[in-house]
């Protein structure tokens, strides 16, 4: 028997720097087994252009009343696992239903903490600094139709300094998302 080849789609809204480290760790194989098949955009963004560059099918979907049937239509029906990196919009409850457990997002704070609506990008680390956290850090976890709210998959934490700001903390959570992405991509589709 030949060796399964896991189909990814990654889901965007932004400079899609995770999708940029799954496109980079599939190129060194430190993700073997793993092909994205497709990218899909909620609006124009930097990581479409990551997509262009290295030549994966991609699409950007307009928000208007068609959007979630679009989007229903734009998986392809053998997608292993959806990835949702940097993505802003809300899945509804029968997307998540259909790919249950085959849906992971990952977010950068330390869930239960920090997450649900609103609580995206800068506002995380905002509220985060703002609170006097000692710590913080990234989280992937499965999707289900609440936000934020699915089982954990990994978590990694890290101190944050005396005087440090919300952005300095943003390119700090950064790096750990980049580190745990691939590892809970591994996990959740069994690569050794
Ligand atoms: C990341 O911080 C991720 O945790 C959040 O959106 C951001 C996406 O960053 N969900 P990028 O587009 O991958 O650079």
């Amino acid at each position: 028997m030949g060796i399964k080849i896991n189909k990814i789609a990654v889901l965007i809204s932004g400079g899609g720097t995770n999708l940029q480290r799954i496109i980079d760790a599939i190129a060194s194989k430190e993700l073997p087994q793993v092909e994205i098949i497709k990218v899909i955009a909620d609006r124009e963004c930097t990581g479409l252009e990551r997509a262009e560059k290295h030549k994966i099918p991609h699409i950007l979907l307009e928000k208007n009343k068609e959007f979630y049937q679009n989007l229903m239509n734009a998986i392809p029906q053998d997608t292993d696992l959806i990835v949702l990196a940097g993505f802003l919009s809300i899945l509804k409850t029968e997307f998540c239903e259909k790919w249950h457990r085959k849906i992971i997002n990952i977010h950068p704070s330390l869930l239960p903490k920090y997450g649900g609506k609103g609580m995206w990008g800068a506002n995380v680390h905002k509220a985060v600094i703002t609170n006097h956290e000692k710590e913080s850090g990234a989280t992937v976890h499965y999707v289900t139709s609440g936000i934020d709210e699915g089982e954990i998959i990994l978590q990694k934490s890290i101190k944050i300094m005396k005087g440090e700001n919300a952005d300095w903390l943003a390119v700090k959570v950064h790096q750990i998302e980049y580190e745990i992405l691939i590892k809970a991509i591994k996990k959740v589709l069994n690569i050794d």
